[in-house]
Parts: C-alpha cells; structure tokens; sequence
C-alpha cells in the first residue's frame, strides 16, 4: 500500500511538471512557432520531393507527418535522461521537441531524400545519424539529422527522421512495445522483433533489386 502511495504521488508529482511546462509552452507560443518552422521546413521537403520525382521518374516521397512533443513526453524524457525538468532544460536537451517523419518506399530514396534535406537552406545539420548503417541494439533502422532552424530569438532543434516504408512498419510495433511492462513477454517479443527488423532489411535490398530490374524492363 505504501509503494502504491508512493508511485501516486510520483505520478502526480510528473503531471504537476507537465502542467508548468504546457503553461510556459503557451505563455511563449511555442507550439505555434514549432508549427510554422516545421511547416515551412515541409514546404521545401515537398519542393525536393516534386524535383527528385521528376528527375527520377517515380515518387520519392511516401508520406511524411510531424509532431510537437507533448509536455508529458517531455517529462519522461528529461527523467529518463536524468535531467531537470523544466522547458528550459527541454529546449538545450530535447533534439525532437519538433519532429518531422519522411517515409519512401525504397532503401536508395531514403538516401537520397536524406542527401538533399541536409542542404536545405533553412536547416542547418547539426548531427546526422545513420540507424541504416549503424543499426540500434533494437534492430532499429532510421537516417535521422537533427538540425537548427533560426528564429526570432533562438534556433529551433528539428529532428527529421527519413526510413523506409518496410523500416516505418517494423518502428510502429517497436514503439508500442516501450509502453509494456509484463517483462518476460516484452524480452521474448522484442527478441523477435529484432529478428524482424533485420528480415526487413533484406527484403528492403531485395526490393530495391527487383525495382531496377523491373526499370530496365
Ligand atoms: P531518445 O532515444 O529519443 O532519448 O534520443 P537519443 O539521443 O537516444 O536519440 P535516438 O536517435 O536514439 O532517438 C531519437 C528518436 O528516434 C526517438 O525519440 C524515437 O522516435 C526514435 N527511435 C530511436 N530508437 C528507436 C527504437 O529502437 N525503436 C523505435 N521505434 N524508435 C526509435
Ligand atoms: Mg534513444
């Protein structure tokens, strides 16, 4: 019962967190500013998918989405991370407060998006990570660039992810998967799932493949 009271007041502890950091979201109009950076920065991804699908004679681009991160991811994360909580500290921290998800169907375009994202002129790369190359330990298989776009009075940190469409449906399960606690089947799904991932990276040569033989046809 003690344990139990504990974790309540925890909780309650984190939501009383979360709530501040909604508030000072608001007072500085964070979420609008988030929203027309990432707006403008999907503007120009649009514009290289349109040229590279012109030049290439196929569409490049799947689909993409965004995100802004809510004020109780930001908590977890921050504690998960073992810093302090506050929106400050998000900002100096959080690489995916704004988040932008590329998604093509082949292997080669994911490059090649990615290629032309970092030459962006309003985004300037900051760090470029190749999950494809150098995949996680989950089996996680992503080209993610974390760049700054200037604004009024700081630069904005935006996350762009850019995976495959196969990549994409593998991250979605995995991701469900954080959210369970029942330790024994999590290890042996996740297990799987690695399997999975690295199954997917082969059917995602092995597409690629066929695509340019089909192309030569
Ligand atoms: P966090 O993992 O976000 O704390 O940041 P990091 O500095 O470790 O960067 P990383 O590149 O590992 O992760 C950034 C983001 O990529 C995450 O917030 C997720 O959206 C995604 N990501 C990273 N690893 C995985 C993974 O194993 N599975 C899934 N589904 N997504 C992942
Ligand atoms: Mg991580």
């Amino acid at each position: 019962m003690r344990e139990n009271n504990k974790e309540m007041l925890l909780l309650e502890e984190d939501n009383a967190l979360a709530e501040e950091i909604r508030h000072q979201m608001e007072e500085q109009s964070l979420r609008e500013l988030y929203t027309e950076i990432i707006w403008d920065l999907i503007g120009e991804i649009n514009e290289i998918n349109d040229r590279l699908s012109r030049k290439c004679n196929r569409p490049i681009m799947d689909n993409i989405t965004w995100r802004i991160k809510t004020p109780e991811s930001i908590v977890k994360k921050l504690k998960r991370k073992g810093q302090d909580i506050s929106l400050e500290c998000a900002k100096h921290v959080l690489n995916d407060m704004a988040g932008i998800r590329v998604i093509c169907s082949f292997q080669d375009d994911v490059y090649r998006m990615a290629k032309a994202i970092k030459k962006m002129p309003g985004f300037h790369l900051v760090k470029e990570k190749n999950y494809i190359a150098h995949p996680k330990e989950s089996g996680y298989r992503s080209i993610h660039l974390i760049g700054k776009v200037p604004a009024e009075d700081e630069n904005v940190t935006v996350e762009i992810q850019i995976r495959s469409v196969a990549m994409n449906y593998w991250a979605i399960l995995d991701h469900q998967l954080c959210y369970k606690n029942e330790k024994k089947e999590v290890e042996k799904i996740r297990k799987e799932l690695r399997s999975y991932a690295i199954a997917i990276e082969k059917i995602d040569k092995k597409f690629l493949k066929l695509r340019k033989r089909i192309e030569k046809l």
